[in-house]
């Protein structure tokens, strides 16, 4: 038989920076909630077999609302995530039982991630144990330390990271095994973690721009433009 390939979609986080009242992954965006089109993203792609999403325990029934009324047929798991993005992350991979499945974790704030994208993740696996997805930066990238400038980084060379990021399970397990282990908890993307203890070599699909992470207030303005210029 061959290999699953599982869609981990995070939508545990509390969108602090939306500030919006509620997580801005509920925000509708012309008609469907942002978590809404993560999923149906997934849902349609034919290369995903299983989709886990990873909710605040408290927004649970919300998401079963969700996926009920899309009619969503891939949902297998709808699972609590943690306090932060990493230990969300692990709960919703510890729920594969098969070492040897894909896996294509995503952010539930990407609702506009292309077919094309995920085909060429899923793809990607077929040679490598662990894939990105970015684009080139256009803004220069300067690290700073106490509101100064300390190093300055060459911007042909730098891409800013998307998701989805994908992994044979194996893979990522090892990863979020060891982070637990080091007390390495603030990873803010899975590639992250693997690049870390150097357990795979990382290979890297382009992303695009309207791939954003609805982050901010702005954002919705343009996701309301993305949306009607699919
Ligand atoms: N996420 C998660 N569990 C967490 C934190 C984040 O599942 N404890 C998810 C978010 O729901 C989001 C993705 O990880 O889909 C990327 O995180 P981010 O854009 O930072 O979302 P939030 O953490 O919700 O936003 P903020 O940082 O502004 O609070
Ligand atoms: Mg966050």
């Amino acid at each position: 038989m061959s290999r699953l390939v599982y869609a981990v979609i995070l939508a545990s986080g509390k969108g602090e920076r939306m500030n919006c009242g509620f997580p801005k992954q509920f925000i509708e965006i012309a008609g469907k909630t942002i978590v809404g089109r993560s999923i149906e993203a997934f849902e349609q792609n034919s290369g995903i077999d299983r989709i886990i999403v990873v909710s605040e325990p408290s927004h649970i029934q919300k998401i079963t609302e969700i996926v009920e009324n899309c009619g969503f047929k891939k949902v297998t798991k709808i699972v609590p995530g943690g306090a932060t993005r990493f230990e969300s992350s692990s709960h919703g991979v510890g729920e594969i039982a098969e070492d040897d499945a894909k896996v294509l974790i995503h952010d539930a704030a990407r609702p506009f991630v292309s077919q094309r994208i995920i085909n060429d993740c899923i793809a990607s696996l077929d040679s490598c144990d662990a894939v990105n997805t970015a684009i080139k930066a256009t803004d220069t990238i300067i690290e700073a330390e106490d509101g100064k400038m300390a190093a300055i980084t060459e911007r042909s060379r730098m891409m800013q990271v998307q998701t989805p990021q994908g992994f044979r399970a194996k893979t990522i397990k090892t990863a979020h095994s060891l982070a637990e282990k080091e007390g390495f908890k603030g990873a803010t993307d899975d590639c992250g973690i693997v690049f870390r203890y150097g357990l795979a070599d990382i290979s890297i699909v382009e992303g695009e721009r309207r791939n954003i992470k609805i982050t901010y207030p702005e954002d919705i303005v343009v996701a309301g433009i993305i949306a009607e210029n699919k």
